[in-house]
């Protein structure tokens, strides 16, 4: 059975693509045939596994549009078991277009129904908003994952955030679930204080990533090399945590 899972946090610069480009990575070292879905436009997750926007002509726009198949947008990455369909510079215009669209929440689920029982997980990076594109990232999710910063105001936003999943659960999905919230960018400078660890466990209970991705250069870096941590740094600090929170998913799912 394949899972779909959404990497979902309006908030800019949290770590959503980082977590779902590594995540990804070590599902498929695991053996999971993995597709990574990238509907920002920035096409962030598209480069960091190494694929240049510019040499693509088609990307998840034309399948959210209709106007290619998914299966011929997907294209592979230099890892096993590691598929992406990329973001292009058309997605910018989706949101917009997508208005007046029938099924317009419902296009990447539509999209992805053709292709998921090919893999065991799929994996979706959305943008840092909670527009249309968003939502068809939630729609098409069985389960949502928050990356949270570990930074004073963490849990800012988040309320909006659980109403908006809340409103899909009500009106679109009501078989999404929230899969969990894991803690980001972690230092011992910046650890997040009692009282908002109390508030986070509040709004998760029983559902905080006991994997805690750590602040790490080499996380950074990886993208600039269009490398995943596990081909750029696989020893590093945080190349071992996100292969530690592949495991505790998959763990749990078994
Ligand atoms: N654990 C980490 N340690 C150090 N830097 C990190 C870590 N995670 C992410 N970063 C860096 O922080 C920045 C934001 O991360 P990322 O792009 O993953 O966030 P995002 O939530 O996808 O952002 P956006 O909302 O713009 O899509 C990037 O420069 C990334 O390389
Ligand atoms: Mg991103």
């Amino acid at each position: 059975m394949s899972k779909i899972i959404s990497i979902i946090n309006q908030k800019g610069g949290v770590g959503k693509t980082t977590t779902a480009v590594n995540l990804g990575a070590y599902l498929a070292d695991s053996g999971k045939r993995v597709l990574l879905v990238d509907i920002d436009p920035q096409a962030n997750a598209t480069s960091g596994v190494g694929i240049d926007q510019q040499s693509i002509e088609r990307g998840i726009y034309e399948a959210i549009i209709g106007t290619s198949p998914i299966a011929e947008v997907i294209k592979h990455t230099i890892q096993e078991n590691y598929k992406i369909a990329p973001a292009t510079m058309s997605l910018a215009g989706a949101g917009i277009e997508l208005v007046n669209m029938p099924r317009r929440e419902y296009r990447l689920e539509d999209a992805l129904n053709n292709i998921r029982d090919e893999y065991d997980y799929i994996i979706v990076d959305s943008p840092p908003s909670l527009g249309l594109l968003t939502i068809n990232g939630l729609v098409a999710a069985d389960e949502i994952l928050i990356p949270i910063q570990s930074e004073y105001f963490a849990l800012e936003g988040l309320g909006h955030l659980l109403h908006t999943i809340n409103l899909v659960q009500n009106n679109l999905k009501s078989s999404l679930g929230i899969r969990g919230a894991v803690i980001t960018m972690y230092d011992t400078r910046n650890r997040l204080s009692k009282d908002v660890m109390y508030e986070l466990y509040q709004h998760f209970p029983n559902k905080v990533f006991r994997g805690v991705i750590p602040r790490s250069v080499k996380l950074a870096e990886a993208p600039s090399f269009g490398r995943t941590i596990l081909h750029y740094d696989p020893r590093s600090k945080g190349a071992r945590a996100y292969e530690k929170l592949a495991r505790e998913l998959i763990e749990s799912d078994e």
